[in-house]
């Protein structure tokens, strides 16, 4: 694994805005995993602002999104389809039919995570997965104790991660219950992965993740067994690795 350390959000955003763009740069026909939650935005925007001065080119790239919440329409604010839009997609040049995200609306669940699990593997897999970290090291929507075998499925949301995302809804109850998340396995599959994190709060589980034992309980923690991680965090994630 490598690490890079950024003083703070910004020089974060920054450092893995330039490690994603290498990538598109140095196979412009590649196919990103890309992430939602508030620790990528700071990379969307730096990647927006390069794409307006010409830098990089989003035309050829494909891109599949880790996670969608079930129930929630493209339209709903709250939807990762709608976040990615607004944040990202909108800005930049890459076509619409080359950006996937699971339908959270979907009347039939299981049938959609098995052809975007297809889907993936059709369009030759993610040459590089961004990935951010739940509080209890959560990756995508693969709560504690998921096991590591799994492709794309539905996820039940833990009480902490419910918590942790009302915040971006009016009310708690308005927070979905559960999500359709690529699975362990599906990440795992990605020839390159890029972590961050940013803040204080994420500096525990980063030290259990990457120096403590690999196990379900903590999902991040399978990543010590990918050989192409890379983790950009800002100094006060890294402050007690
Ligand atoms: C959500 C997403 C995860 C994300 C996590 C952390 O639960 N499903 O993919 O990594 O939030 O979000 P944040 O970056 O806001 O801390």
């Amino acid at each position: 694994m490598r690490v890079y350390r950024a003083t703070d959000y910004n020089d974060m955003s920054r450092k893995a805005a330039n490690i994603l763009s290498a990538q598109v740069i140095l196979k412009p026909k590649c196919v990103l995993g890309l992430a939602t939650g508030s620790t990528p935005l700071g990379i969307y925007r730096q990647l927006i602002e390069w794409y307006d001065k010409g830098d990089i080119d989003f035309s050829e790239v494909t891109t599949f999104n880790l996670d969608e919440y079930i129930g929630l329409s493209a339209e709903d604010e709250n939807s990762y389809q709608n976040f990615m839009k607004r944040n990202f997609w909108d800005h930049v040049n890459i076509s619409p039919d080359h950006t996937h995200i699971p339908d959270g609306k979907t009347r039939d669940a299981k049938r959609e995570c098995a052809s975007y699990e297809r889907l993936i593997t059709k369009r030759g897999g993610i040459d590089m997965q961004l990935l951010g970290l739940g509080q209890n090291g959560h990756i995508g929507f693969n709560e504690p104790g998921t096991a590591f075998d799994k492709d794309t499925h539905v996820a039940k949301l833990s009480d902490i991660t419910i918590e942790a995302n009302k915040r971006f809804f009016d009310r708690e109850e308005d927070v979905p219950r559960s999500a359709i998340t690529m699975g362990i396995r599906s990440i795992m599959q990605s020839r390159r992965i890029l972590v961050v994190a940013s803040g204080v709060q994420k500096s525990e589980i980063l030290k259990r993740a990457f120096f403590g034992p690999v196990t379900p309980s903590v999902p991040a923690s399978v990543l010590q067994l990918h050989n192409d991680v890379t983790l950009v965090g800002d100094a006060e994630a890294l402050s007690l690795i």
